[in-house]
């Protein structure tokens, strides 16, 4: 059974202009398009933090750590509202009839300078086997070095991917796939359909960091995580617009939609 890492991005589920402000709506018609488009297969589904995240992270300077009681206070704080999303998203699958069970990466695993150093997810397998939807997303991590480390989803799918190997992975967002720019700043961007290991790097070179307050990386990282885990282990990894009603339940089912698919 085809095993599916399917992440929902912070900038569709959350408003990134408002801090704390989920998008139920969207929430709701992307678990339908899950519940519709999942079949037999097996799922982790991740979700980014957007305005929950990244701006309580940015607002007490943790991207470099902890450094003293005030960002100590910050981290819980930003701690506190990424898990509340995680709940709203929980909520949200459940009413839907997906039987998602959360497995809060920073409870799991442990950071050294902000890589996953130690986690042993066993029970996220054993979950994906009873047939479960275990869901992860973007977590503020304890680092043994520097105190707190945000991880972005990606990061932690990239960690799994060293002990449970998806077949495919696809990372929905605000915008149709990579392009050779900042499709935001240049209106003339093209959209990249195939990256591979002949066009990765003047590809990276045409990403950036996002514009909204981001502190995992924006598309750049993205692409850098996603190629990682299509090389390492032969996933198909697929960035799309899950802002298009639709366009992932079709994803999911294997029809053809405009993105950028990545296979090293
Ligand atoms: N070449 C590029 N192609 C596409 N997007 C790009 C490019 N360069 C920079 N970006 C920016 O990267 C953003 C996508 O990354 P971002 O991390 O903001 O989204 P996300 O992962 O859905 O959100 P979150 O991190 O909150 O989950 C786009 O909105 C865009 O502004
Ligand atoms: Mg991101």
């Amino acid at each position: 059974m085809p095993l599916y890492f399917v992440k929902l991005g912070g900038s569709v589920i959350t408003d990134t202009a408002k801090p704390d402000t989920a998008k139920v709506n969207e929430i709701d018609r992307l678990a339908k398009e899950i519940k519709a488009g999942i079949g037999e297969n097996k799922m982790l589904l991740g979700h980014g933090s957007g305005s929950f995240g990244h701006v309580a992270v940015h607002k007490y300077g943790l991207e470099k750590g902890l450094s003293g009681q005030e960002s100590a206070y910050g981290a819980a704080l930003a701690h506190k509202t990424v898990h509340e999303l995680n709940n709203i998203v929980i909520d949200v699958l459940t009413q839907n009839g997906i039987n998602a069970i959360k497995f809060p990466p920073s409870a799991g695993g442990l950071t050294k300078n902000g890589r996953i150093t130690s986690w042993n997810p066993a029970n996220i397998i054993s979950a994906l086997n009873y047939g479960f939807v275990p869901v992860v997303f973007g977590d503020l991590f304890i680092d043994s070095v520097k105190g707190v480390h945000a991880a972005s989803t990606e990061q932690v799918f990239e960690y799994l991917a060293t002990k449970i190997r998806p077949n495919v992975v696809i990372a929905a967002g605000d915008i149709d796939g990579v392009f050779d720019s900042d499709p935001k700043i240049n209106k003339d961007a093209k959209l990249i359909e195939h990256i591979d290991s002949s066009n990765i790097r003047q590809a990276l070179k045409g990403t950036g960091g996002s514009l909204k307050i981001d502190v995992t990386g924006g598309m750049r990282t993205k692409l850098m995580l996603l190629y990682k885990i299509a090389k390492k282990y032969g996933a198909k990894c697929m960035i799309i617009n899950a802002t298009v009603p639709g366009r992932l339940q079709k994803a999911l089912i294997g029809e053809e939609v405009v993105g950028t698919v990545i296979e090293a």
